[in-house]
């Protein structure tokens, strides 16, 4: 295993070492340090400078990533080995994003030609809604879209959705159900028309017991509209989905389904047929802009040095703090309102990719694995929860995201957005000594308290504007941080069989809270609940 090797040995030894060299010290010891540590892709400026890294670290991580077969998996996925070894599958996430015309054959299936077919589908089919060519069941133009999904079905185009604000256009409006909550439905239907309501049905699977759930929900309250007329659905419902079999059974016509692939793994889908409501709510050219910046991405992970490839090193650093400086979480903190579904959408990304403990051979691995991600945008955060970051017992490395010009044209904040973003990570890198303290006049019972540590790592990156190409780099630059650090774990970040037992113990549960047996067989603490929700129904 990874842990056993000499490279994995080196870094423990420099984590060792380096354990009392502060940032300031860093700093100081090397005026060009900033620049030395940051790198520039296609306009994305990403500014490494605040970790608790050297030049000696970043070898030694590129070492290790040399002894994990990283170059070597990079080609594996983006060439359709299958890598998804527990579903014997290809991972092929970088082909959503091939320009038309490449040429990328995996097991038989001519990659290119059918990803942009469904593309073309899309596009038309947002130009038919947009003109109001496609119409509802009464004739009347569309005008609200609601995505009906859960996962990867509902997180990446919602946070593009609210990401892209200064793109949408005008006339459409997209909402997002994903909780089985009936709230959730209620809420996204709360004051919209069904007659101008087009319900987009994204499954992967198609069985969801949450999406299948909310959609035959949605689909009572349109046939309630329109006076139980089935014919209706056809003009209201569509479907995103690798099961065609599954959409005909719900009653979808399979015209109306916009097709992906199994090698499309649900976390990894935003840009498939799963981000059509972003593509209604936007334009073709605006997601073609946004497949342009994953593929820009997609192109330097896999051409890059890894010694200057920024998921790469993002990765590693990640993988440094979480084993060797034992860091558990990673802080996202976007100085930007429209990405506040960014944090959410990483979560499921990353810790539902790297949340694993046995390896792709089968062992249970012997070091911590998937970190801990949370976040919330900047400012709002700065008011809850970075006390703990600031003066907390454990480091939390952060990644701060801001933009030099604001995403609409709105009041102008800007100055104070990013001033903010600036000061933040100042604070947490350089900190203030005991000594500057006093030398304010604080009287000696607060000194302490007053003091900030410093040398909480995190990285910057800037980009000009938060455009659909910026916001591609910055999910692709995420997926290939993700796979990095799967890598080097030596674990499957394209399977979750972690969330199955919570689905099948449910499906039982479910029939026992209304008519199941009087005997109970789940321990006493559930058995309980299971009886006290009953009686709360007397059933
Ligand atoms: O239960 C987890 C999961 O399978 C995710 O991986 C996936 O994104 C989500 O459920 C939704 O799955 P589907 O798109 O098949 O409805």
């Amino acid at each position: 295993m990874i842990n056993t090797t000499p490279q994995w040995q080196a870094l423990s030894t420099l984590a060792e070492a380096q354990q009392g060299i502060s940032l300031r010290d860093r700093f100081a010891d090397d005026p060009t340090r900033a620049e030395l540590l940051s790198i520039d892709v296609d306009g994305l400026h990403v500014d490494m400078s605040k970790h608790l890294i050297d030049a000696d670290v970043v070898a030694a991580l590129v070492d290790l990533a040399n002894t994990a077969g990283l170059l070597d998996r990079i080609e594996d996925m983006f060439t359709g080995a299958h890598i998804n070894s527990t579903e014997d599958r290809a991972v092929l996430h970088t082909a959503l994003r091939l320009p038309a015309g490449s040429t990328l054959t995996v097991d038989g299936q001519d990659i290119p030609t059918d990803v942009h077919r469904v593309l073309d589908h899309m596009a038309d089919f947002v130009r038919r809604v947009q003109s109001g060519e496609w119409t509802g069941h009464t004739g009347k133009q569309i005008r609200t879209v609601v995505n009906i999904g859960i996962g990867g079905s509902d997180l990446g185009p919602y946070m593009a959705y609210r990401a892209l604000m200064g793109y949408r256009h005008e006339m459409i409006e997209a909402r997002y159900v994903s909780n089985v909550d009936g709230t959730h439905l209620y809420q996204a239907l709360e004051g919209i028309d069904p007659e101008t309501t087009l319900f987009i049905v994204a499954s992967k699977t198609f069985t969801t017991l949450e999406t299948l759930a909310n959609a035959t929900s949605a689909r009572s309250w349109l046939l309630d509209a329109v006076g139980g007329d089935e014919s209706a659905i056809a003009k209201h419902f569509v479907a995103l989905s690798t099961n065609a079999e599954g959409v005909a059974a719900f009653g979808i016509d399979t015209a109306n389904m916009f097709e992906f692939w199994d090698w499309v793994g649900g976390r990894y889908s935003m840009d498939s047929a799963i981000g059509l409501s972003l593509m209604l709510a936007t334009s073709p050219q605006h997601f073609a802009d946004m497949l342009a910046g994953f593929h820009a991405m997609d192109t330097h992970f896999r051409t890059a040095p890894l010694a200057e490839n920024v998921p790469a090193l993002l990765g590693l650093i990640g993988v440094y703090y979480r084993n060797f400086l034992d860091f558990p979480t990673l802080a996202v903190l976007p100085y930007c309102q429209a990405l506040d579904r960014f944090p959410a959408y990483l979560q499921q990304l990353d810790m539902e990719s790297n949340g694993k403990q046995i390896t792709l051979d089968g062992k249970r691995v012997p070091y911590d694995t998937g970190a801990i991600v949370w976040g919330e945008p900047g400012t709002n955060g700065q008011h809850a929860f970075y006390q703990l970051i600031h003066q907390g017992t454990t480091p939390i490395p952060a990644d701060f995201i801001g933009f030099y010009e604001p995403d609409v044209d709105t009041v102008d904040h800007h100055d104070a957005l990013i001033a903010n973003l600036f000061a933040q990570a100042e604070a947490l890198a350089f900190g203030k000594t005991s000594d500057e303290v006093r030398a304010e006049g604080v009287e000696e019972a607060l000194v302490n308290h007053k003091t900030f540590p410093g040398n909480r790592p995190s990285t910057m990156i800037m980009a000009p504007k938060l455009t659909p190409f910026v916001l591609g780099q910055l999910v692709a630059l995420y997926e290939h941080r993700t796979f990095v650090q799967g890598v080097i774990w030596g674990v499957n970040s394209f399977d979750q069989w972690g969330v199955e037992l919570g689905k099948v113990l449910a499906k039982a549960i479910i029939g026992e809270l209304t008519d199941g047996p009087s005997e109970l067989a789940h321990d006493s603490s559930t058995n309980a609940l299971i009886e006290r929700y009953r009686a709360h129904h007397r059933r």
